[in-house]
């Protein structure tokens, strides 16, 4: 069993990707997670190749708690002993108030909220103890400046923020710190399909007028694993967002 293991959910790709590549230049061994695009996976090998000891995928759909139950089934064959773990797998669900699905709404709720909630249940007793385990927690801005037109991300947003903060009390009698980032429009696949119009909108309400980079989420995922001083904290980085 090797030591020093983080595991990033949702990391073939953005944020996750990013911040799963520091973590192993940082030799950490590497649990990554996808659910279906085995190309971003492959690419990611491709790109990490000199790191592939230390690289470990569990390709599982973190949207149901029987999944969870696989995927943390799956870790536990890998190792015993979890340093950092990153809850940062979401997805968008773009209905309206009144065209919401029922399906859309639960899907939303489990992948950005449920699901983590129940990973670290799971994962608990095989977290870190020493004073370097870490759990960290990828919201939003739009868990606090929420939009009418994303209306069931923005509440699982929100509770991502409270659970996190609700998990903070219960960790430091570990000596596990437990935080938040809430970042702001990042370039990522996930913007893939947005319009030029779209970007414009959105950089004017930025302070910044630009996107922010995974590079920028991810130096500061690294800094609250570096800085064990940083706990229970809810961290925006999102450039100035309604800052005017
Ligand atoms: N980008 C932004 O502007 C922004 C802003 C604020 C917050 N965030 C948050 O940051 C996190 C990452 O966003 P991102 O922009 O980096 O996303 P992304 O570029 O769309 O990448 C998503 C990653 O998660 C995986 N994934 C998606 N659904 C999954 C599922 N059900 N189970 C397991 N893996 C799954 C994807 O792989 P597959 O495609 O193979 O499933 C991919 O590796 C999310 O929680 C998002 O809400 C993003």
């Amino acid at each position: 069993m090797k030591e020093n293991f983080a595991i990033v959910t949702g990391s073939t790709k953005g944020i996750g990707k990013k911040i799963a590549e520091e973590l192993l230049n940082k030799n950490y061994n590497v649990i990554i997670n996808y659910s279906s695009d085995d190309t971003a996976y492959d690419n990611f090998l491709k790109e990490n190749i000199k790191y592939k000891d230390k690289i470990f995928c569990i390709k599982e759909s973190l949207d149901c708690y029987d999944n969870v139950i696989n995927f943390c089934n799956e870790v536990k064959k890998i190792t015993t002993h979890i340093q950092v773990l990153i809850l940062n797998c979401g997805i968008t669900e773009k209905s309206l108030f009144g065209n919401i699905k029922k399906e859309a709404w639960e899907k939303a709720m489990n992948v950005n909220l449920n699901c983590p909630f129940y990973i670290v249940q799971q994962l608990n007793e095989l977290m870190d103890c020493s004073g370097k385990g870490r759990i960290i927690f990828i919201s939003s801005v739009m868990g606090k400046y929420p939009h009418s037109t994303s209306l069931v991300y923005n509440v699982s947003k929100s509770g991502v923020i409270s659970l996190s903060n609700s998990l903070v009390k219960y960790f430091c009698e570990k000596n596990i710190t437990v935080n938040c980032i809430c970042p702001g429009f990042i370039k990522t696949p996930y913007h893939t399909n947005r319009s030029e119009e779209s970007y414009n909108q959105i950089n004017k309400k930025i302070a910044l007028h630009r996107f922010g980079t995974v590079d920028e989420v991810a130096s500061m995922c690294m800094e609250i694993i570096n800085n064990q001083y940083i706990n229970g904290s809810v961290i925006d980085i999102n450039g100035g967002y309604d800052y005017f």
